[in-house]
């Protein structure tokens, strides 16, 4: 029987639990070793609740154990960085959750540890894995809907805020708000399906205003709601929206948490010359093309996946043969992060920003 390959997660919170957990236990090549958390109650309730590996607190100790061949970093942003480059310098291949880093320079150091040490550095932008994502990828591609200009992405809820308070609304620890949490995978679904344009210029405008009286903030529903601290920090954009110039399609966007609009607003349009796509992010997608003299309007069935699953099996395979490249691969994904970093320089700024090569 072939030998399992052994995995720690780091952070047992809730996409650990939800996502990453679960996918490991179904993949019957995997072991998972270690538990860890900086509660180490959690790293514990985890053993107990899987019947399985060892509960720890201290991440370096899965550094020195030679049998643990890949991790998982699932904890807030502020650490991605810190312990992807730690565990790459000790020849783990990682997959870390998305956003890869706090800011650009961060997930460039991210990068150049997986390069030096030659290991795999995956992010979890999940939606690459996903069928919706990957069927209009192949169309734009095949040249269906033509030459794309336009790509709208719309990121919106209503009255939402993960875990106020806490970790996704401090900069210092998440790097951002709605766009580095929320909007990074909508840029990157962008990003995937047009093969990576090159990012000329962003101009955007940020907005910190509903959240920052956590107090008396009215929300409608919230992720991670059990981290929410009412007298914690709140320094992130609640709203943002602008404009990204590329030498394929101009990207323009809105993005909020919270509004006061009763609509969640989730789609990315790709308006191309002789179609269009709107994917409902998470599901389906419209599609028009123009044939004939005629419009043609549907909404296309493919095969449904579970794009976590999927991703982790994807990265499990990966570490079997490394030189496999997922699209998830920070080499491809890295362009996501100077996107966001150019995005909240301009809205710092109050001004259009180049981006350098
Ligand atoms: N792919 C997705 O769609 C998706 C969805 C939700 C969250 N995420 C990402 O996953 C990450 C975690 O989010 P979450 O909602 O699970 O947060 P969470 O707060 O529920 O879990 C994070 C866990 O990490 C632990 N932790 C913090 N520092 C640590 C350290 N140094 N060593 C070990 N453990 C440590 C915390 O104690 C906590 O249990 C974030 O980066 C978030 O952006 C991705």
């Amino acid at each position: 029987m072939e030998k399992k390959i052994k995995v720690a997660v780091i952070g047992c919170g809730t996409i650990a639990n939800s996502a990453h957990i679960p996918a490991y236990l179904k993949n019957d090549a995997v072991e998972i070793k270690y538990f860890c958390d900086i509660i180490l109650e959690k790293a514990e309730a985890a053993v107990k609740k899987y019947g399985c590996g060892i509960a720890i607190k201290d991440y370096h100790e899965i550094l020195k154990d030679d049998e643990v061949v890949a991790v998982s970093v699932c904890t807030p942003n502020n650490m991605h960085s810190i312990i992807s480059i730690d565990c790459l310098n000790a020849k783990k291949h990682v997959l870390c959750e998305k956003p890869a880093a706090r800011n650009y320079s961060e997930a460039l150091k991210m990068q150049e540890a997986a390069h030096k040490n030659n290991c795999i550095l995956n992010i979890g932008v999940v939606n690459r894995f996903n069928n919706a994502v990957r069927t209009i990828k192949s169309m734009i591609d095949s040249g269906e809907i033509g030459k794309v200009h336009h790509v709208h992405v719309s990121f919106r809820a209503f009255r939402s805020i993960p875990g106020i308070g806490g970790a996704f609304t401090n900069k210092d620890i998440a790097g951002g708000g709605v766009l580095i949490d929320w909007g990074v995978h909508y840029l990157d679904i962008v990003m995937y399906c047009m093969n990576d344009p090159k990012p000329l210029s962003a101009s955007a405008e940020q907005f910190i205003v509903l959240g920052k009286d956590i107090k008396n903030y009215v929300y409608t529903g919230m992720w991670a709601e059990d981290t929410r601290d009412v007298n914690g920090v709140y320094n992130v954009d609640d709203s943002i929206t602008g404009l990204i110039r590329t030498n394929g399609p101009v990207i323009s966007f809105i993005g909020a948490w919270a509004q006061n609009v009763n609509a969640g607003e989730s789609y990315i349009d790709f308006l191309g010359d002789k179609g269009g796509i709107r994917l409902h992010y998470g599901a389906n997608f419209d599609l028009v093309v123009s044939k004939n003299n005629s419009l043609i309007q549907s909404t296309p069935v493919f095969k449904g996946n579970d794009h976590f699953i999927e991703e982790i099996n994807c990265f499990v395979d990966n570490v079997k043969h490394p030189e496999k490249r997922l699209p998830s691969h920070i080499d491809t994904v890295i362009i996501t992060a100077k996107m966001m970093q150019g995005i909240y320089d301009s809205a710092e700024k109050h001004e259009e920003i180049k981006f350098k090569d």
